[in-house]
């Protein structure tokens, strides 16, 4: 690899200027991490980095396959840059990321979109500064379509966007085929890094000055199961609460059917994870859930959540939802609004179901209107606006920890950040405060933030 990585540098050094490269990420927390480690390799090759894509002389979109409009916006945006390209002929395009995966996708590329130069996947890492030389060396086109790779990626210095917020994948890859989900297909199947690694790469980087570590695996309650001798989860974490400094740790996500009463002992004993869960959910109704292979009930789902709150009655959850799986019935969505309930979740990040070629859902022959979706979604909406309106109050007078995360959007001197909870608490402050741990006095609650000042 380090040969192709010095190949073009000293390409790159013979320009009058450095070569500036633009990476842009689609879809989740991982892709970014990766984005950030093509970052890395680019630095190495002597790259430059520009938000402009229409200054760049190398451009990546680094993909999301999730959801239909991801892709769509993906196309999109490669139409934009044909043009850039017409006026700058050296322009290097490459695709990477959960798209490419897919063979239609590279199908479609080759044959729509011909001035994309290079096409690689989402465990390329190690052969993409050899693309990169053999482009510059006048070679057309590259397709590698290796497939998603069994390995895990090690050594791949990022170049991180944030100064206090960095994500540490543990795992790689998922096992558990929902559905409706591209993920297994675009990702392989589950990998875990080392313990020892992670414990190191999260040290230096809290000795680096970084106030919230997000781990991450698509499931990360089976983190270990394929290593021998291996730590599960819940150790895991509190391996990383014993680190020295002061830091948040967050985490996504989490599968029901893995999560145990051992995940939430490990969160109450472990002060930097804070009594919060993100515990996607996806339905309420068990004939759905069985459908999407999700392997747990409503009930198995509640037990956990109950056992939490019965530690601790301020516990907060955040889930994903999933509406309108194929031929979901207006009674099974009701079962989701039920549990919805039950729950008082803190947020909710709800998705309309988005047919997915490949997966087993794509095959049923789905009898719900979209309409009737849309207006599902929108009834889960109302009600999720109720219950933070009403729980969010519960703050009020409370003195919340805040991690500032920059000025806020009410002008001047406003800050906004996240609690423990992950909620959004905004508030006035200097803007010197972003990245720092701040005391804020809750004021005021809407049905999506919290207002309040600062308490030291
Ligand atoms: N591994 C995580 C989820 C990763 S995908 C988990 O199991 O929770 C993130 C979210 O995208 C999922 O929780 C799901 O709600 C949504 N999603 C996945 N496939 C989808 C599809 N085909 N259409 C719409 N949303 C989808
Ligand atoms: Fe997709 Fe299910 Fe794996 Fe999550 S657990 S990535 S929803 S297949
Ligand atoms: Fe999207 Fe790939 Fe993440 S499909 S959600 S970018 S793992």
């Amino acid at each position: 690899m380090d040969l192709y990585i010095e190949k073009v540098r000293s390409i790159n050094e013979k320009r009058e200027a450095p070569p500036l490269a633009h990476v842009h990420n689609y879809g989740c927390q991982l892709n970014v991490t990766d984005g950030e480690k093509l970052k890395g390799l680019l630095f190495k090759m002597g790259f430059g980095f520009t938000e402009v894509p229409e200054e760049a002389d190398l451009v990546i979109f680094n993909t999301c396959a999730v959801r239909e409009n991801a892709e769509e916006r993906v196309f999109g945006n490669l139409g934009f840059l044909k043009h850039y390209k017409e006026q700058k002929k050296e322009m290097i395009i490459c695709v990477s990321g959960c798209m490419t995966e897919q063979a239609d996708v590279v199908e479609k590329i080759r044959s729509s979109y011909k001035y994309v130069d290079i096409v690689f996947g989402t465990n390329a890492f190690d052969r993409f500064p050899k693309y990169v030389f053999e482009v510059l060396e006048g070679r057309k086109h590259v397709y590698d379509e290796t497939g998603p790779g069994k390995d895990v990626s090690e050594g791949n210095e990022q170049i991180r966007s944030s100064t206090f917020k960095a994500s540490v994948p543990i795992m790689y890859g998922c096992n558990n085929f929902c559905t409706y989900c591209i993920v297994p297909y675009v990702r392989g199947r589950e990998r875990s890094r080392l313990p020892e690694l992670i414990i190191d790469e999260v040290r230096g980087l809290v000795n680096e000055g970084y106030k919230e570590i997000m781990l991450l695996g698509q499931n990360v309650n089976s983190y270990g199961n394929d290593l021998e001798d291996g730590i599960k989860f819940p150790e895991l974490l509190r391996r990383i609460n014993a680190i020295e400094g002061d830091f948040i740790i967050r985490f996504m996500s989490s599968h029901p059917k893995d999560a145990g009463k051992d995940l939430i002992d490990a969160l109450a004993d472990c002060e930097k994870a804070g009594h919060f869960l993100h515990l996607p959910v996806q339905s309420g109704s068990n004939s759905v859930l069985e459908r999407m292979n999700r392997r747990y009930t409503a009930e198995k789902y509640l037990e956990i959540i109950d056992y939490a709150k019965s530690k601790d009655p301020d516990f907060t959850f955040s889930t994903d939802i999933l509406i309108g799986f194929p031929n979901e019935t207006d009674e099974e969505f009701e079962d989701t609004l039920k549990l919805i309930e039950k729950v008082r979740y803190s947020n909710i990040y709800s998705f309309i179901y988005s047919k997915r070629t490949g997966t087993k859902a794509a095959l049923i022959d789905d009898k719900t209107p979209y309409s009737a979706k849309q207006e599902r979604m929108q009834k889960l909406l109302e009600l999720q606006r109720k219950i933070t309106t009403e729980d969010y109050k519960k703050y009020i007078g409370r003195t919340l920890e805040v991690l500032v995360d920059g000025p806020g959007k009410g002008g001047e001197g406003t800050l906004t950040g996240k609690s423990r909870e992950f909620i959004i608490v905004n508030f006035r402050g200097d803007s010197s405060l972003t990245g720092n741990f701040v005391k804020v006095k809750i004021t005021g609650a809407r049905n999506w933030a919290l207002d309040g000042e600062l308490a030291d």
